[in-house]
Parts: C-alpha cells; structure tokens; sequence
C-alpha cells in the first residue's frame, strides 16, 4: 500500500511553489497557491463534466442530477475562494506584479476548456496556444466535440420534448443561439415534467455561478488593479466586464417572461 505521501506524491506537488521575486515577496506565495488551486478545480470541473455528458447520453437523468449538483458546489467553493485573494492589498500584489510579466489568467487553458465545454465557443481563442501544443490539442478537441448543451437537447428529445431538428443538429463549434422554437417546447417541459424542469434550473445555477464567479473577478481586480490593462494583454476589467451578462443557456432565461 502507498503511504498517504507517496499516494498524493505531496512530496512533488509541494515543490511546484516557485516565487519569481526578489526575496521573495510574502504575498506572491499566496498568488502561486490560489491559482494552482484554481487549475485543480478546473480539472475536476471537466472531470465531472465529461461524466455528466455521459450520463446524459444514457438518459440518466437521476445520476445527472446528482453530478451537476456536485459540479455546482464546486463552482460555489471556486467563488467563495476569491474572499482569500482579497485579503491582498494592491500594495502587497504590486510588490511582485511585475514579475509576471505577459502572464495572466486569460492564458489559462483549462479555463478556456471549461468554457467550451459549456457551449461558450469561441474558435478565436484557439489562437492563443502554439499549434501543435498540448494546450492547443485539447482546445482544438473541445471546440469540435459536443457541448454540456447539446447532450442536454438530446436527453430532452430521447425523453419525448420535441426539440426542434436545427438546434439538435446545431454546429457545436459555434456559441449557443437563442431558439425560440425550443422556447415553446421549454415552457411544455416546465408545466408538464418536473424532473426535466428540476434539471433546467440547475443548468441556471450553472450558469449563473460561471457569472457570479466572473463578476467577483472582476469586482477584485478592479479593487486591485483599478483600471490598469491586464499582465495578459487585454483592457482589463473593461474587457472583464464585457464577458458579464452574456448567458451560457438563452433559451432557459428567455422563458422566465414566457412561463
Ligand atoms: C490579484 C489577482 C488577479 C488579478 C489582478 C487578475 C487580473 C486579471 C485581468 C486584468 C484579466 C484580463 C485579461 C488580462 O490579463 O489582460 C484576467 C483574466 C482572467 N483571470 Fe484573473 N486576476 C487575478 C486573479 C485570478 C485568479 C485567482 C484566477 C483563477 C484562475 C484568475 C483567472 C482568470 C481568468 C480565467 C481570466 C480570463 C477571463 C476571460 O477571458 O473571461 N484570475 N485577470
């Protein structure tokens, strides 16, 4: 039997804390922590997600339920954390700001993932990744494959809901686009069978929490940052609130009048 060390390999995974400032500077080691931490999350996020879609595919709605729930609390865990990032001034990240040099977030390519994965595309983005990389290879896979939404449709027509043709035979490498033929079929689902209702609302939760997740990143960089452009190349927190309000699931808000 491996020991609880050698299992986890803690050894290895508390040497990947690397400060790159003069002495170095006390609160880097907190930016290095949160955003490892950050990665890991987004790693069971797709772990799950993948689960999730599987489950799907064999109309399993119970056990989907039951997946999404724990990619939800997930997801609120990834948004209470932030409380500890702001606990650090912008005095205290500017001691080592600099050394980051082009490095930012918007690099991350789980994150990127994630968002695919949830039907955010955005073939753009791919170019950010050297072709022929890792990073690229994934996000190249993701953008061509299904998305959280699309099994989600065919669950809903392999259940019975007459989802239109055109949205179950949708380019999944583009965005989600509002359907209001889908809407009708939407507001029978919630009258008529409450199991794929309780289902639509916590694709809501999902969506809602990747916008309370992006709204309190924001709110932190610009109570760090201010108005300063980004280490990652971008406007900052005007390009950060431009990704604000822009719904992973039209259709599931669009019903709220229509109910
Ligand atoms: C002091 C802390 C932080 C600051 C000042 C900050 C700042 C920024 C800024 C300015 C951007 C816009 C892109 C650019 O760099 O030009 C950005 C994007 C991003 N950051 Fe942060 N960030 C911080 C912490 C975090 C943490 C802890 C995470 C967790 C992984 C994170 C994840 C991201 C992601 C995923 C994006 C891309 C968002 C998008 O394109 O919609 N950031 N960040």
């Amino acid at each position: 039997m491996p020991s609880y060390t050698e299992y986890l390999k803690v050894d290895e995974l508390l040497a990947l804390q690397c400060p790159l400032s003069e002495g170095p500077e006390h609160d880097e080691m907190l930016f290095i922590v949160i955003h490892q931490v950050y990665e890991l999350w987004f790693k069971e996020i797709l772990h799950e997600l993948d689960h999730l879609n599987e489950l799907l595919s064999r109309d399993e709605g119970d056990r989907a339920r039951h997946t999404l729930k724990r990619i939800l609390t997930i997801l609120k865990v990834m948004v209470a954390q932030l409380d500890i990032l702001e606990t650090m001034t912008p005095l205290e990240f500017l001691s080592f700001r600099d050394r980051l040099e082009a490095g930012s977030g918007f690099q991350s390519f789980q994150f990127r993932e994630l968002e695919f994965a949830l039907g955010w595309k955005d073939a753009k983005a791919l170019a950010r990744y050297p072709a022929g990389g890792e990073a690229r290879r994934r996000l190249e896979r993701r953008l061509r494959s299904a998305s959280l939404w699309d099994f989600f449709l065919r669950h809903l027509a392999s259940s019975g809901v007459p989802v239109p043709r055109a949205d179950l035979e949708r380019d999944v490498t583009r965005r989600v686009e509002p359907s209001p033929e889908l809407r009708e079929a939407l507001v029978a689902v919630y009258r008529s069978q409450p199991s794929l209702a309780e289902l639509c609302e916590r694709l809501v939760d999902l969506d809602e929490g990747l916008i309370e997740w992006r709204y309190r990143h924001v709110k932190m960089v610009q109570r760090t940052i201010g108005t300063r452009r980004g280490t990652g190349g971008s406007a900052g927190a005007g390009y950060l609130l431009a990704t604000l309000n822009q719904p992973l699931f039209p259709d599931l808000w669009a019903i709220r009048t229509e109910l």
